[in-house]
């Protein structure tokens, strides 16, 4: 890898390591391993996907993995009532609903019924008024592993400008609020931002999360900027197969940008490895 590139992967390796051995002295200290319940409605395959890769990941980090697998056509008050029951249960610690619910069921209700003690997504408005006024609540798994790598990579933030590309709840919004806590200057840039070559030009920092696949383009970059790509997007490939790509050209952007993460192995593999984090700070208050 070429210096300029941000290992994800490593990184995430690293931290789950980390996890495991502040599990293991949790155990020790309270006789009970941190527990997720991890709720999956339907068959969706990439959420499919994602709870597997969960699931193996919280067994691997020492923890309990309880999944909850239901059907499409599970009703909004089955949900409800489970998510009480995880609510009251004193071995589940982190409690995560995969995301996108089948449309019948109303997301914003049942994200709402989660305790937020337990919303180790840090999704719950709770903890999203939290972070907006900095009181130590949960943070969403992706933006905090952005932030992660970009601390490790760049130091102190303060004073930096920073461009959010993209606007959602889940990585836009609280992305912008973690920068802000670190003192950089944030724009948050959307599909009406006028000019957006210009915007992402002045930026130290873009974080790039609007889901359109090789977007941004190196020509577009200050020289130096630092590039977190949350993107992950399938495209038509050679052979009839495809591939995955980011929201930012990377070829184009890797050769202007002074750090860089790639897709696959950049921001992904931060994801469920900060999941096994909050999950386990979880644990401590629970158990405090
Ligand atoms: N769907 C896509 N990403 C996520 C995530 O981080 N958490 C949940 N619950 N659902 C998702």
């Amino acid at each position: 890898m070429t210096e300029n590139i941000i290992d994800g992967k490593a990184f995430a390796a690293g931290l789950r390591a980390r996890i495991a051995d502040g599990v293991a002295a949790f155990v020790a200290k309270a006789g009970r391993a941190p527990g997720l319940a991890v709720v999956l409605v339907g068959e969706n395959p990439a959420s499919q996907v994602y709870v597997r890769a969960k699931h193996k990941a919280t067994i691997e980090a020492g923890m309990e993995s309880f999944e909850h697998r239901l059907s499409a056509d599970t009703t909004q008050a089955a949900l409800l009532a489970l998510v009480a029951q995880l609510n009251a249960d004193p071995a589940v610690d982190g409690i995560l609903v995969q995301l996108p619910l089948p449309r019948h069921i109303d997301e914003n209700a049942v994200i709402a019924a989660i305790d937020p003690d337990k919303d180790v997504d840090g999704f719950h408005p709770v903890n999203a008024g939290r972070l907006a006024t900095g009181i130590e609540g949960f943070v969403p798994c992706t933006p905090l592993g952005c932030l992660m790598l970009l601390k490790d990579r760049l130091g102190d933030l303060s004073g930096l400008n920073a461009v959010v590309i993209g606007r959602s709840n889940i990585v836009g919004k609280p992305m912008a609020q973690l920068l802000l806590a670190e003192s950089c200057t944030v724009t948050v840039a959307h599909s009406r931002t006028r000019d957006l070559p210009a915007v992402v030009r002045a930026a130290d920092i873009v974080v790039a999360a609007v889901g359109r696949p090789e977007m941004i383009r190196g020509d577009w970059l200050k020289p130096g900027a630092a590039v977190i790509d949350v993107g992950i997007n399938r495209i038509p490939a050679d052979g009839g197969k495809s591939r995955l790509v980011g929201d930012v050209d990377f070829v184009s952007a890797a050769a202007v940008a002074g750090a860089i993460t790639p897709v696959p192995g950049g921001v992904g593999p931060m994801t469920i490895a900060v999941l096994l984090r909050n999950t386990l700070v979880a644990a401590h208050r629970n158990a405090d």
